[in-house]
């Protein structure tokens, strides 16, 4: 296993979100945890990242306990993040923004045939600021931004919010080819079904802070998908 969150609790002050959260990430696989909103998906992808901190359990990345390290370190052990909203630095290029993937390497320069191989719109929009792309562009920069810092492991939250689904499309099979090009393993929050079936290798479902429900892609039907995900 690339991650495995070993009963993970988070809190935002005195108001505790995450309630003992199991879950396991397997290497080069696409994983997606399903929920609706407010149920702690981006608060859990936080603590993976160190954002928060976790009070009890532990989270192990290709087994190290990271649960202690600060953020900059688990970035440089190789766990990326694609935040919900994508955080687009809006005064700075395209180029510029995805120089800041650059702080968790050792790299001078970014990568840029690799990046403009797999987001050729990039390429064209390297001058331009970040804040004149589109929202379907934007994310696709913050992926690259994220891969640019040589992830083995991308958290994603939810890419295909207010997103076209041309993009979207484009978004999956990205998410395809990094696995199996890149070997990257991806832990995808995401709420539309459409989008987690055609790519995803297993699910988890989140209620109130807490896991209810996991099962192998190839386990489970679109109906049990959906009541987990009405529950
Ligand atoms: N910075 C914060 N301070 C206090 N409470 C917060 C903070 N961020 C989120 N919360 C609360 O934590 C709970 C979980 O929020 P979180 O953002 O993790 O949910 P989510 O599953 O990602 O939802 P969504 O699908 O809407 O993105 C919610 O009740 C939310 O109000
Ligand atoms: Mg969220």
């Amino acid at each position: 296993m690339i991650l495995e969150s070993k009963h993970i609790t988070a809190a935002y002050g005195d108001s505790q979100i995450l309630w003992g959260v199991d879950l396991e990430v397997e290497e080069a696989s696409i994983t997606t945890i399903m929920g609706r909103n407010g149920v702690g998906k981006t608060t859990l992808l936080k603590t993976i990242i160190g954002l928060l901190k976790n009070k009890k359990g532990n989270l192990l990345f290709e087994g190290q306990d990271i649960t202690k390290l600060p953020p900059h370190k688990r970035a440089k052990l190789g766990i990326g993040y694609v935040p919900q909203g994508r955080e687009i630095i809006p005064k700075l290029t395209v180029y510029e923004n995805l120089r800041l993937g650059l702080e968790s390497t050792t790299e001078k320069l970014i990568p840029e045939e690799e990046i403009y191989e797999l987001f050729p719109i990039l390429k064209e929009f390297k001058k331009r600021l970040g804040g004149n792309l589109s929202g379907g562009q934007q994310q696709q920069l913050a992926i690259a931004r994220a891969i640019t810092g040589r992830p083995k492991l991308l958290l994603l939250d939810e890419p295909t919010e207010g997103i076209q689904p041309s993009i979207s499309q484009e978004i999956a099979k990205i998410l395809l080819r990094l696995k199996k090009e890149k070997n990257i393993a991806t832990l995808l929050v995401e709420q539309k079904i459409d989008f987690a079936k055609g790519i995803t290798d297993y699910y988890y479902f989140m209620d109130r802070g807490k896991v209810i429900a996991s099962s192998k892609a190839s386990d489970i039907t679109e109906e049990e998908i959906n009541t987990y995900n009405s529950i």
